[in-house]
């Protein structure tokens, strides 16, 4: 049987994070990508030579380009619908990096957009098919922990300013930590439990300015917009219920701690945001925690993209939907709006759980 083509893969937005996904994407074999692109044409002809992409220009020569199939749209969060909207205008499947969009009722239109035209949209954080994650769904799954019943997340520092050269955007709206990293915990939570019922928050914002600590801007005040510390509680609509913060207000940095507790056992998950690590498990009764090796791809970044050119060629759903960006879009704002309400929230939308990958899975190893 012959190998069919591989996938045509336009990156539009040439930035930080492009470095990552053009490494991994042009190592993949099931893709090719095919045109860098960016408002800014030099970036766009810089990446394509660093990485060995055949052709570079604007955004509309990526939509343009007959052999692209599906846009991965890395550009700055503001620019995130516009960009998308303009792929499925175009045809175009999209893989976008998160937040989906900035607003709930944005993120909706895009999905009837797509729908409409019979496009799909995947979504980042795709982080959760890192083996440390799937490995975590797997046991689970098979019953390891008992029945899953509450999780535990906890992130907390003093936030980017001390190390972000430009770090404004990270306390305006459409961000701090809620918006900024949530997607990581939130994204996990949705993968291990389903769609969230409803969400409480207290939000505070100590600060109202904070000082840039590094960089050719260090000692320059910069104004606090949003909440930088959030505690929410969630109830799912399979009944779990979870203790979250999120807090840039902490001289103490701890990050990545994502506890499940089920009816035998509690089990810490790997760092969201990563695609490795190992689980551990403390069984009732017992002193001490169990290690269980993450078993595996831990290819990073563009993985979600591999799987979800695979789920089209198959015909089958891909598994970062972007209906669970939606629903972690939508909770993070019904977190934000409860902070102000001192009410209970409700979160409607809803999304299919994606079917657990294999050990096997491996973008680096062709499907066909
Ligand atoms: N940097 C990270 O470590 C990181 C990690 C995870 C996710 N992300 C996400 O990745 C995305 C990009 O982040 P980044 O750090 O690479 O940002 P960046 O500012 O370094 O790069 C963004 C690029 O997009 C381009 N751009 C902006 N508007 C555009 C438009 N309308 N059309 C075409 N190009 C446009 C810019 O010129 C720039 O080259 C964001 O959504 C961010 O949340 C970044």
């Amino acid at each position: 049987m012959s190998r069919p083509e591989p996938f045509g893969i336009g990156v539009i937005g040439c930035g930080n994070i492009s470095n990552q996904y053009l490494k991994n994407l042009t190592g993949f074999p099931d893709v090719a990508v095919l045109i860098c692109a960016d408002v800014d044409a030099g970036r766009a002809k810089a990446q394509a030579a660093a990485y060995g992409v055949p052709e570079w220009g604007s955004p509309d020569d990526a939509l343009a380009h007959p052999g692209v199939q599906l846009i991965v749209n890395l550009t700055v969060p503001a620019a995130h619908a516009e960009v998308s909207g303009a792929a499925i205008a175009a045809g175009k499947h999209v893989w976008s990096e998160k937040p989906l969009t900035l607003d709930v009722e944005t993120g909706r239109a895009l999905l009837a957009a797509a729908d409409a035209a019979g496009v799909r949209i995947g979504c980042a954080p795709d982080t959760v098919l890192g083996a440390g994650l799937q490995s975590a769904r797997r046991l689970i799954d098979s019953g390891g922990i008992g029945t899953p019943l509450t999780a535990l997340t906890l992130l907390q520092g003093p936030g980017p300013q001390s190390w972000h050269p430009d770090p404004e955007f990270l306390f305006a709206p459409g961000a701090g930590p809620l918006f900024d990293l949530g997607p990581y915990y939130l994204s996990v939570l949705a993968t291990l439990f389903g769609p969230v019922r409803q969400v409480a928050a207290i939000g505070r914002r100590p600060l109202e300015s904070r000082v840039i600590g590094a960089g050719p801007r260090a000692g320059t005040a910069f104004t606090v917009a949003v909440p930088t510390y959030v505690a929410a509680l969630a109830e799912y609509a399979a009944g779990q219920a979870a203790s979250l913060l999120f807090s840039w207000d902490s001289p103490l940095s701890r990050s990545g701690f994502v506890e499940i507790t089920g009816t035998e056992a509690t089990l810490a998950v790997p760092d969201p945001n990563r695609f490795d690590g190992d689980l551990r498990v403390r069984r009732a009764g017992e002193d001490e925690w169990t290690i269980i090796p993450a078993e595996g791809a831990a290819a990073g970044r563009g993985s979600g993209v591999v799987d979800m050119v695979r789920a089209i060629s198959d015909g089958r759903p891909h598994r970062a939907t972007g209906e669970m960006a939606l629903h972690v879009l939508e909770m993070m704002a019904a977190i934000e709006r409860s902070a102000v309400s001192a009410a209970f929230e409700d979160v409607t939308t809803r999304f299919d759980m994606p079917e657990p990958l294999d050990a096997q899975w491996d973008p680096y190893v062709t499907a066909h």
